[in-house]
């Protein structure tokens, strides 16, 4: 058994809550606290309600079971940032702010810290977007996680303190619901679907963006973390690719194999936040260096999703 401790921060949330149960079983149930502001029922392991904005707090549970790893996963996402830009400037900047100090002041070995592709803008290439593109997002969201990559560099050069990042796409899944994206219509879509209810996307048909089904998303994550520390040449975050798909593509793989499936389009304010992203990522880098590859295409994810669900709703 792995000797490490981890806190999970945000483990309640659409990626925190999977990706909580995947360290239990790579490190057993004890080692990996999971956290959240709010409580959370059903644990597997540890938990500790935490508000990440609360320092002292923060240190006492470090402290209290001798952290050496922290998932910082905690964020107000895309859409829900829109509704309230300081408030989530305020939430996604100083809990981050408070894991690289503790995690400074603590010696921790190694933090996770996630960022997106809300980080583009209009001006970056809307297609196989590089590396080091240039980064003028439209968001509250994406500003903070153009920030939030450059501290992670900054504590990373300045202290040497090995913070890891990945520019997730929209995560799919069937175990979570998402939390207030400008991608969630790609989880509710399912929903949908297997309860036999006709869809209205916030999205129109045609929107390209970039996604990644949800068992890829913890195998890119847990191989970043576990990645020998030179091989980890970006230190700001890395880029990663999954699938791109339009609402349009989507309903048509559910409708392989839900021929019924009905869908509409009503845009709301999240078009022009989709509009300002890529519609496809390039991933050379993490291909490069740590060994990234994907093995989801929306088929196999629809298939997938699809199978789970009507288990969950029958
Ligand atoms: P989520 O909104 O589903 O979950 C966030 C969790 O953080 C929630 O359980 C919430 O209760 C908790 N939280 C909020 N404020 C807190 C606070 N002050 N203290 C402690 N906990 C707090 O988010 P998610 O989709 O699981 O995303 C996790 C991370 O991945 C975020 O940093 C997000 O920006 C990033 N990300 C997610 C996606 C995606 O498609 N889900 C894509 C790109 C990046
Ligand atoms: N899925 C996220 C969002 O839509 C991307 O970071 O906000």
């Amino acid at each position: 058994m792995k000797q490490d401790k981890i806190l999970i921060i945000g483990a309640g949330g659409q990626i925190g809550s999977v990706l909580t149960e995947a360290l239990r079983a790579s490190f057993g149930n004890d080692h990996v606290i999971a956290s959240d502001l709010r409580p959370l029922n059903n644990q597997t392991g540890p938990f500790e309600q935490l508000d990440a904005l609360n320092s002292r707090a923060l240190a006492g549970i470090v402290n209290k079971h001798r952290i050496t790893q922290i998932y910082h996963l905690a964020a107000i996402l895309s859409a829900s940032g829109e509704k309230n830009p300081l408030w989530a400037w305020d939430i996604n900047m100083r809990s981050l702010f408070n894991v690289l100090e503790v995690a400074r002041k603590k010696n921790i070995k190694k933090v996770y810290y996630p960022s997106s592709i809300a980080v583009f803008g209009r001006e970056a290439a809307p297609t196989n977007t590089p590396q080091f593109e240039v980064l003028i997002p439209e968001t509250v969201y994406g500003i903070s996680k153009v920030a939030g990559e450059n501290w992670a560099n900054y504590y990373f050069k300045r202290y040497g303190l090995d913070v890891r990042s990945i520019r997730y796409p929209g995560i799919v899944g069937h175990e979570s619901m998402p939390g207030g994206g400008t991608t969630d219509y790609a989880v509710d879509i399912y929903h949908y679907a297997v309860q036999g209810k006709h869809f209205e996307c916030f999205l129109r048909e045609n929107t390209p963006l970039p996604m990644l089904y949800m068992p890829d998303a913890i195998r890119a994550t847990l191989q970043l973390m576990e990645a020998p520390a030179e091989k980890v040449k970006v230190r700001t975050s890395y880029n990663l690719s999954g699938m791109t798909f339009t609402p349009q593509a989507v309903a048509a793989s559910i409708k392989k194999q839900m021929p019924d499936f009905q869908i509409s389009y009503a845009p709301d304010f999240r078009q022009a936040i989709a509009d300002s992203w890529p519609g496809s990522i390039d991933d050379t880098h993490a291909r490069e260096d740590w060994g990234w590859k994907p093995e989801y295409d929306l088929d196999a994810m629809t298939t997938d999703m699809l199978f789970h669900l009507k288990k969950q709703y029958r």
